[in-house]
């Protein structure tokens, strides 16, 4: 089917999108079939398989679709999908800093307000029922004296080029055109095929038409009128002008939105983005390459209203005009830091100072114009480059004459532009600071992207520098690298673990956890020397014991034990026992023993006091 398919594709551009993963495909199957012709094990061929089925995914999805698609009939399927991408989307647009929205619509939760929706419409005589759908008459809807039918884009009325793009064959298609009066007419409610998700409706199982949702959903919340709707440059007609078209029907006004914002079209490297064309670049790509502040302003440099290329030159004006900015507000942030003299806060205003002040307000005010002109950022980017210019001009020229720039007039400025940039959402937070933030807790700055390789580095040091105090046993310099681990660092919430012979592991803990295991690490080794020194203790007093014992002459240790013995011999070895009888052979072989044995302390007590170690 896909061979088929790109046959009859005309379409140069998605002919050769085709063309390419036909081109991948084919040259992922060839290691495959190598692999199982030679037999490669089962681990080595299902890897395989996995790149195939990667690259063939859009192949065999589709393949899979035309096969089955009939047989689903749990509409979770159609809920699961959207219900990612959507935290997906969340996740991006947190990351990009774009603050969150106040109420977020599904058209799976709308159904049935969107079928008491289009029920008016019928109703109020715009709408009518065929063949299970439900059509906008739009002739009905123009010719009325209230309303007029595509105020956006009138010349595309009956542009079926358009009606196609905007509604595929689910109104265009032969027999769809034939349950229409019309056909410019739309749908507002469509039967559904099998496969299709459906919901009940007085009109059968179907589900909303394309536009119905929009005026739904919106008209809900916003009631019968707002003052902007916002959107694509592209969805203008049929979109926009059809969702008018409905919801005037339905609310019978002609306001029921005031002002339209369309927004310009993204390329990439001057083509065209599209799905179906498969060049596209996501956000989180986007965001690998460049900051958020960076593409932030890349979209402030170009007019919202008009095409924006994203490509090298685009980023690097973007990457350029960060640079500029940031290192003017190094600057100043620099000369604020500079210790002030008496005069310091209060200098004198020359010709120089009045101008620049001038020129600070005439700036602020070419902003505020440009804003109120259709919201016209990249004029005030300019503005603002241009006010920083005369800043630089400035403090150059007061360097230039050894005197201190004018420090209320230069923070005065910074913190305008960097108020500026917090608007427009390429600084984060509403910290008092100046400029762009160096590091910090917010969303898109993340923490441990930015300290861990200068971490890195410090650990790195650390272990080099504790090497070679080992080596060279200078434990000085080992309890400064303990003292770093165990005191310093766990008050700015950095942990790093010594593995002997292994790297340190660096790990960004909350600072209240690490003092807290700072505290029981502690507790632990106020134990282990408790211990320790109790066991040092009882060896001392053993071994005081053990001398005292070894001081003992053989001659001299029956002798005291008056109690036991009553007659000894030359050598002070007992012979008789308390009451006056001969020790019996067995006797005298057990205290000739223990005698032998002080026998050879003793000798052992001479000799250390001798070598003058006994004390
Ligand atoms: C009515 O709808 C069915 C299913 O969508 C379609 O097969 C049939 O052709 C339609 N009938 C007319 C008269 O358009
Ligand atoms: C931008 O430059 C990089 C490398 O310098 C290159 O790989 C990439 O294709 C360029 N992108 C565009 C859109 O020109
Ligand atoms: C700065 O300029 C503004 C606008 O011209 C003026 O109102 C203000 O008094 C000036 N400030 C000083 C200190 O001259
Ligand atoms: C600086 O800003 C403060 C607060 O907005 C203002 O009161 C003061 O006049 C300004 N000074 C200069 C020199 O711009
Ligand atoms: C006494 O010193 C000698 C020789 O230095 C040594 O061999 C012996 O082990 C020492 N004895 C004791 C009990 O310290
Ligand atoms: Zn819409």
């Amino acid at each position: 089917p896909f061979s088929v398919k790109l046959h009859e594709t005309s379409d140069p551009d998605k002919k050769q999108m085709l063309e390419r993963i036909q081109n991948a495909v084919k040259s992922a199957v060839e290691p495959l079939k190598k692999a199982l012709q030679n037999r490669l094990s089962e681990e080595e061929i299902s890897k395989q398989a996995e790149v195939v089925l990667q690259e063939a995914k859009d192949i065999l999805s589709e393949w899979l679709d035309a096969k089955l698609c009939s047989q689903v009939t749990d509409n979770a399927i159609f809920s699961n999908l959207p219900k990612f991408w959507e935290e997906e989307y969340h996740k991006d647009m947190a990351a990009l800093n774009v603050l969150p929205a106040d109420v977020l619509t599904r058209v799976s939760e709308y159904v049935p307000e969107i079928v008491d929706f289009v029920q008016r419409i019928v109703d109020n005589g715009y709408g009518y029922v065929s063949n299970g759908s439900v059509y906008f008459d739009t002739m009905k809807f123009d010719t009325s004296e209230k309303h007029s039918y595509a105020k956006l884009v009138p010349e595309a009325v009956g542009d079926q080029k358009a009606l196609q793009e905007g509604e595929g064959d689910l109104s265009i298609s032969a027999d769809r055109l034939s349950e229409k009066r019309s056909p410019s007419d739309f749908a507002l409610w469509k039967s559904s095929k099998p496969g299709e998700p459906s919901w009940d409706s007085p009109w059968g199982k179907g589900r909303p038409g394309w536009h119905i949702e929009c005026s739904a959903m919106a008209g809900s919340i916003l009631g019968e009128s707002m003052d902007i709707h916002g959107g694509g440059f592209d969805l203008r007609f049929p979109h926009h002008d059809n969702e008018l078209a409905q919801s005037e029907a339905y609310f019978e006004n002609d306001n029921w939105v005031r002002y339209f914002l369309h927004t310009g079209h993204l390329t990439i490297a001057g083509c065209k983005m599209s799905k179906s064309l498969k060049n596209f670049i996501t956000i989180k790509d986007a965001l690998k390459k460049h900051t958020a502040r960076q593409l932030r302003l890349a979209f402030l440099m170009h007019s919202w209203k008009d095409t924006l290329d994203y490509s090298n030159n685009t980023m690097e004006s973007a990457i350029q005009y960060e640079k500029f900015m940031n290192e003017f507000f190094l600057n100043v942030k620099d000369i604020l830091r500079a210790p002030a003299d008496v005069t310091g806060q209060c200098e004198k205003w020359d010709t120089q100072e009045i101008a620049l002040n001038k020129s600070f307000f005439d700036k602020k005010a070419a902003v505020h114009e440009a804003l109120c002109d259709n919201i016209d950022t990249r004029t005030v980017l300019e503005e603002m480059r241009s006010l920083v210019s005369q800043c630089n001009s400035y403090i150059a020229g007061k360097k230039s004459t050894r005197q201190m720039p004018n420090r209320m007039l230069l923070e005065n400025i910074s913190i305008y532009l960097t108020q500026m940039f917090k608007i427009f959402g390429a600084i984060e937070g509403d910290e008092a600071n100046i400029g762009f933030p160096v590091g910090g807790n917010g969303q898109t700055l993340n923490l441990e992207s930015t300290v861990m390789p200068y971490l890195h580095i410090l650990s790195e040091f650390r272990e080099g520098i504790r090497q070679i105090a080992k080596d060279k046993k200078v434990p000085e310099v080992l309890q400064l690298c303990d003292s770093l681990r165990d005191d310093v660092l766990p008050e700015h919430g950095v942990r790093f673990e010594d593995h002997e012979g292994l790297p340190t592991v660096v790990k960004l803990v909350d600072r209240d956890t690490l003092l807290k295991e700072r505290e029981e690490k502690k507790k632990i080794e106020e134990e282990k020397k408790l211990k320790k020194e109790a066991a040092a203790r009882k060896k001392q007093e053993q071994e005081a014991a053990k001398l005292a014992k070894m001081k003992i002459s053989p001659g001299e240790m029956f002798k005291s034990e008056h109690d036991k013995y009553s007659k000894f011999d030359e050598n002070g070895f007992p012979t008789h026992d308390m009451e006056g009888k001969e020790l019996s052979k067995g006797q005298m072989k057990k205290l000739k023993k223990l005698y032998e044995a002080q026998e050879k302390l003793y000798k052992e007590y001479l000799q250390m006091v001798q070598n003058g170690t006994a004390n």
